[in-house]
């Protein structure tokens, strides 16, 4: 054997059992209650969006963004996501803080990627997130409301926007359902 050859081999082991020990021996930090640094932040949303162009269907919203559909949409956030990505009542989840990585806040910054992608997100989840996949506790028909409601929430009709107002508005918990 080459020492070249050698020299590679010795310096996987090394960096195996480096990785290894380091894990096994308790020095890799698990605690949810810091901000991840940059780098890991970037390197790992830029890996889920790379993810996502391999394995997400191209799907179309088979609803069509009725009123009701869009209101529907907003009982189902605040049921099931205001806990973690805020209210429509625009106050920040208290939780949001305490997630590693944090879940963005929706409302005041809804995603502008395609339908497909955030159904796909919502469906599937985020492996190591604490986003979970919404596929066995919600129908297919109420995902893609809430991705009508994401997807529309910066150009809602006058009479969801109202419903909104009305119903969420004055809202001071993330738990009112109308
Ligand atoms: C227990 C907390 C929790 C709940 C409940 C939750 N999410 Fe999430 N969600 C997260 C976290 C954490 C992330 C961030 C994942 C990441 O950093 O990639 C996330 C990410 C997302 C994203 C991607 C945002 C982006 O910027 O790309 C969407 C869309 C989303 N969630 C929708 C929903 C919807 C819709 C619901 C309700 C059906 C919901 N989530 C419920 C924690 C949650």
């Amino acid at each position: 054997m080459g020492k070249f050859t050698l020299g590679v081999i010795v310096t996987l082991l090394v960096l195996v059992l480096g990785g290894l020990g380091f894990t096994m021996l308790g020095f890799f930090p698990t605690a949810a209650n810091v901000e991840p640094p940059h780098i890991e932040s970037s390197l790992a949303t830029r890996a889920m969006d790379q993810s996502m162009e391999r394995h997400a269907p191209r799907v179309t919203n088979p609803l069509t963004p009725t009123d009701q559909n869009l209101e529907d949409g907003m009982k189902l956030y605040t049921m099931n996501c205001a806990l973690c990505h805020g209210g429509l009542d625009r106050k920040p989840s208290s939780l949001a803080a305490s997630f590693y990585p944090p879940p963005p806040n929706l409302i005041s910054n809804p995603p502008d990627d395609p339908e497909w992608h955030i159904f796909y997100t919502i469906r599937t989840g985020v492996r190591y997130t604490g986003m979970p996949a919404w596929d066995k506790t919600l129908s297919q028909q109420d995902m893609w409301k809430l991705t009508m409601l994401l997807s529309h929430l910066d150009k809602l009709p006058p009479a969801v926007q109202e419903y909104w107002k009305t119903n969420f508005g004055v809202a001071t918990t993330t738990s009112v359902v109308p």
